[in-house]
């Protein structure tokens, strides 16, 4: 089925958006995606559409196994999605490409500061250890006890709310991974007001910045600084009092030790050699606040979506959750005996990868396939073509949780935490996060997407519906 989007004078000169392509039959589902781009490649154009929607650029052709270069006003831009050369840009010459792109230091940098997910070089090296541990996998079931609680409040409250009222899918699993990542970070006695100052702060912060940075094309390999507008400077602030404010407790021996912020500032105490003051620990503790909620929420919402629109995968689920679970609330000891609710999972961050963009830029000249490579140049892993590549992947716009019951995909060719040295550390975490709270909240609640919703990704900073997700929640 094609959707007519509405027109507007705009997209009359510079191109309509995309039809949305989505096929919902008994049983399967073409999961709702943008109609390959035919238009020019006209550079203005480009950059117009890849500014409004960097999904809306993509041809057919793009989603193959390829290399593709584009000059954007000079700029060499080379996207790479054949495996080998995912091996190669992401870990075999990482040290090549370990920088981020501008776009994304300069869109971040005001808030995170040299914050892991966009540092580089020695910085990097040195917390990127650090980080790990603190995230790492055998944390999880401790961290899980927060998961549980915080999506048992939010079942109380949904199960208040009156029969066929619609809610933002979005919005709410925004709140639930907020709270769940603001006590594990913060510590369970941050307090109402300043978890939701934290949270509102982040999102203003979001919708402000402009990820495109045109600077960058213009000829500026560090792009330009973003310009600190008063609303901007109101959203940092508003993050950055709570989190001094924390973190100056935990430095004084109050505060949760069960928090990741406790472990960041016990670490710096018994290794002053790290050199962590209080702007490296605010930067680190806001880094893993905003990658480790954003994305998992949106792969909720794209679940909710995918099984609200495919109830015979919706069945399974629940077939699964009754079997291992009986009637009782899922718990994080049941993650690994959840393989179908898994596979969900990972199917859904296959078709909507919460980082869709990978982008990095070329420290030194390389060959990648058949392009030589610039220094300065930029350089894209796209997860969102490499995940929906026809030569790689079996109807590869069809949600399909059973592909991942059978078998693994192909080296480099699924990588929603990224791949190699750089991989996302909150990998464990996020996962058994993703499939927990669905867990929990499918075992009691039916999610519908509201009829006559017109579903769309959405590129931003992550991968998301457009607008949202209107849904309604009901008591099984
Ligand atoms: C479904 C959930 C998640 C997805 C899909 C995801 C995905 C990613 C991806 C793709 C990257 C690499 C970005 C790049 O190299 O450009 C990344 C990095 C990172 N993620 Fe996640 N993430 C998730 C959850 C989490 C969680 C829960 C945490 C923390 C608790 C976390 C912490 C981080 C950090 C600190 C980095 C930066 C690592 C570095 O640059 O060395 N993520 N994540």
């Amino acid at each position: 089925m094609l959707k007519e989007p509405d027109l507007s004078l705009f997209d009359m000169l510079v191109g309509p958006p995309p039809l949305i392509r989505e096929d919902v039959g008994k049983r399967h589902l073409v999961a709702a995606y943008p109609a390959p781009y035919h238009g020019s490649r006209n550079h203005l154009r480009l950059l117009i559409q890849a500014r409004r929607d960097f999904l809306w650029i993509w041809r057919r052709k793009d989603y193959g196994n390829s290399y593709n270069q584009m000059r954007l006003l000079g700029r060499q831009v080379v996207v790479v999605n054949a495996p080998e050369g995912v091996k190669q840009v992401m870990a075999s010459n990482h040290e090549n490409y370990e920088r981020k792109s501008p776009q994304m230091r300069r869109a971040l940098e005001y808030l995170l500061g040299d914050g892991l997910f966009i540092s580089d070089g020695a910085t990097w090296r040195q917390r990127r250890p650090l980080v790990t541990d603190i995230v790492h996998k055998n944390r999880v079931p401790q961290f899980g006890r927060v998961m549980e609680v915080v999506t048992g409040e939010m079942a109380e409250r949904w199960a208040q709310l009156p029969p066929g009222t619609p809610v933002n899918a979005l919005v709410e699993m925004a709140s639930l991974t907020a709270e769940i990542i603001s006590r594990s970070v913060f510590g369970n006695d941050l307090g109402h007001d300043n978890a939701v100052e934290v949270i509102e702060g982040f999102s203003s912060y979001q919708r402000l910045i402009d990820s495109l940075n045109i600077g960058y094309f213009l000829g500026a390999d560090e792009g330009w600084p973003v310009w600190r507008t008063p609303r901007l400077k109101a959203a940092v602030g508003r993050v950055h009092r709570v989190i001094d404010k924390v973190i100056d407790d935990h430095m004084a021996g109050r505060g949760d030790h069960e928090a990741m912020v406790d472990l960041l500032v016990r670490r710096q105490q018994k290794n002053p050699e790290l050199g962590l003051d209080r702007q490296a620990l605010r930067n680190e503790a806001a880094t893993i606040f905003m990658a480790g909620h954003e994305t998992t929420a949106a792969t909720l919402t794209w679940a909710w979506y995918l099984l609200g629109t495919a109830p015979w995968s919706e069945k399974h689920v629940l077939r699964e959750i009754q079997e291992v679970c009986g009637d009782r609330a899922p718990t994080v000891e049941d993650v690994p005996n959840l393989q179908y609710c898994r596979a969900v999972i990972e199917e859904t961050l296959r078709l909507y990868p919460p980082v869709p963009i990978l982008a990095r830029q070329a420290k030194a000249a390389d060959r990648l396939g058949p392009y030589d490579i610039k220094p300065g140049s930029l350089v894209m892993v796209v997860p969102w073509l490499l995940h929906r590549s026809h030569d790689l992947w079996e109807n590869p716009h069809h949600f399909m949780p059973d592909r991942f019951l059978t078998g693994r995909p192909t080296p480099y060719t699924y990588v929603p935490f990224a791949i190699g040295p750089r991989i996302c550390p909150g990998l464990q975490f996020g996962l058994t996060e993703a499939i927990l709270c669905l867990a929990i909240l499918i075992q009691r609640f039916r999610v519908r997407v509201v009829p006559g919703t017109k579903v769309e990704p959405a590129c931003r900073l992550t991968l998301r519906p457009r607008g949202g997700l209107p849904v309604t929640v009901e008591r099984r």
